[in-house]
């Protein structure tokens, strides 16, 4: 196979080095690759006023295949003061550039695995029946759909003339906001459209179907957003249905869901809910399989085929500067191996996932979030694995 091209996004913050740490456990595992560097993230909104520069979008569009780290995000305001001084007044607005990657290539359907790690004392555990401690086993696929919903990114502050009117010919809205000053009012809104929701749905159900999930879970609140988690739950009974028969179809409310997880998480298999109940959920089952530093994603166009794979946590910028990272990479490591899957290189993802599984059973090599220390720089000195001992001890596995 000819080599492949990888667009490494390493982005801002601890993004950097979790995403070198995963380029050495690729080369240790053979795959076979290299890796072309792109700009995004917080410097280049401050030098250039875009963190999501062409030249990025560009080499996306040509390799189809990024591995992201994380970028770092601020409030408009907070971000507007950060420009350099050239481009102070200059109108610019900040907005998340990996939301804008997103929405760019359509990549719309979002998948983040939240599967226990034997042995990891992350694990959540639960009093049982008299006084007998649970250890649950999770292996849940959260399906969110990763372009609409409430991060579309249609939304206003004192709402302009036109839609001011439209709303005002909502009756709930005159009788609710009618009388509120206009330039007190901002409007985030919550779009879904039937195509991106049955797309949603349909990933989610194939996917259940393929790896032998039993339920399908549609986790929204339709009885009280009733158009759009409305129309999310219809169409996947609709779905569910005509195509997946043998699926069952599960309904849960997100604000109950998140009271589900420490009951039963052990029950539920694919999870579908829309853009930002999916990113609630996605990092509540995190927290039950050891946290973010475990929490890998993948997203992509199936139409385009392209994909961006990026771990679930952010840049952690209280970390960023350690003289020695203390994050832990396996969150990045597991998104290369979404990746791997996503072009058919599943042996080498194979071999990857074992050695990390293997490295967090044997419970010798440890980052400092897994012995439940807080985050300081002292906790290397206390025994913890710093995040390149993390990746080497997964890397002496793989051999
Ligand atoms: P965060 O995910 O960066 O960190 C929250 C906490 O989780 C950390 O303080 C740390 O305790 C823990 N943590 C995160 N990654 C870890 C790892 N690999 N190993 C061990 N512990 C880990 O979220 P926070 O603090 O809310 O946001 C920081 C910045 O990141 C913000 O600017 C935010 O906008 C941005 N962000 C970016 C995301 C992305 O790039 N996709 C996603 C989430 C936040
Ligand atoms: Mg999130």
């Amino acid at each position: 196979m000819a080599k492949r091209t990888i667009v490494a996004m390493p982005g801002d913050g601890i993004g950097k080095v979790v995403l070198n740490e995963t380029i050495r456990v690729l080369d240790a595992a053979g795959f076979d690759a290299e890796y072309v560097n792109a700009d995004i993230g917080w410097e280049f909104w401050c030098k250039e006023g875009n963190p999501l520069p062409e030249r990025t979008l560009k080499l996306l569009k040509e390799h189809k295949i990024g591995l992201f780290g994380a970028i770092t995000s601020k409030p408009k305001d907070a971000a507007a003061e950060e420009l350099a001084p050239e481009l102070q007044d200059k109108g610019l607005i900040y907005s998340s550039p990996i939301v804008g990657l997103r929405q760019h290539f359509g990549l719309d359907i979002c998948m983040r695995p939240c599967k226990t790690y034997k042995g990891n004392p992350l694990n959540f555990i639960r009093r049982g029946a008299g006084d007998t401690i649970e250890e649950p086993e999770v292996d849940v696929v959260i399906f969110r759909q990763n372009t609409e919903g409430l991060y579309g990114g249609v939304e206003w502050s004192d709402p302009p003339d036109q839609v001011y009117e439209a709303l005002m010919t909502h009756p709930k809205f005159l009788k609710n906001f009618g009388s509120t000053p206009r330039e007190e009012i901002s409007v985030s809104t919550r779009i879904f459209t039937k195509k991106y929701t049955e797309r949603i749905l349909r990933a989610a159900f194939e996917h259940a179907k393929q790896y032998g999930y039993k339920s399908v879970t549609v986790c929204e609140k339709p009885n009280v957003i009733r158009e759009t988690s409305g129309m999310m739950y219809k169409m996947a009974k609709d779905i569910q249905k005509s195509d997946y028969p043998e699926i069952q179809l599960w309904n849960t409310n997100i604000d109950a869901q998140m009271m589900w997880l420490t009951k039963n998480p052990e029950d539920y298999g694919v999870i579908v809910a829309g853009n930002m109940f999916g990113d609630i959920v996605s990092d509540g089952f995190a927290g039950l399989i050891g946290g973010l530093g475990f929490a890998c994603s993948a997203q992509f166009n199936p139409d385009s085929g392209i994909g961006v794979f990026e771990p679930t946590h952010g840049s952690a910028p209280k970390y960023a500067d350690y003289d020695v990272s203390i994050v832990n990479p396996v969150a990045m490591i597991e998104s290369a191996c979404m990746m791997l899957d996503f072009i058919n290189q599943q042996e080498i993802a194979a071999k990857i996932r074992k050695a990390v599984a293997e490295v967090i059973a044997e419970g010798k090599v440890r980052t400092y979030d897994m012995m439940k220390m807080s985050g300081r720089p002292d906790v290397i000195e206390k025994g913890a694995a710093s995040t390149q001992q993390m990746a080497d001890a997964i890397i002496e596995r793989i051999k």
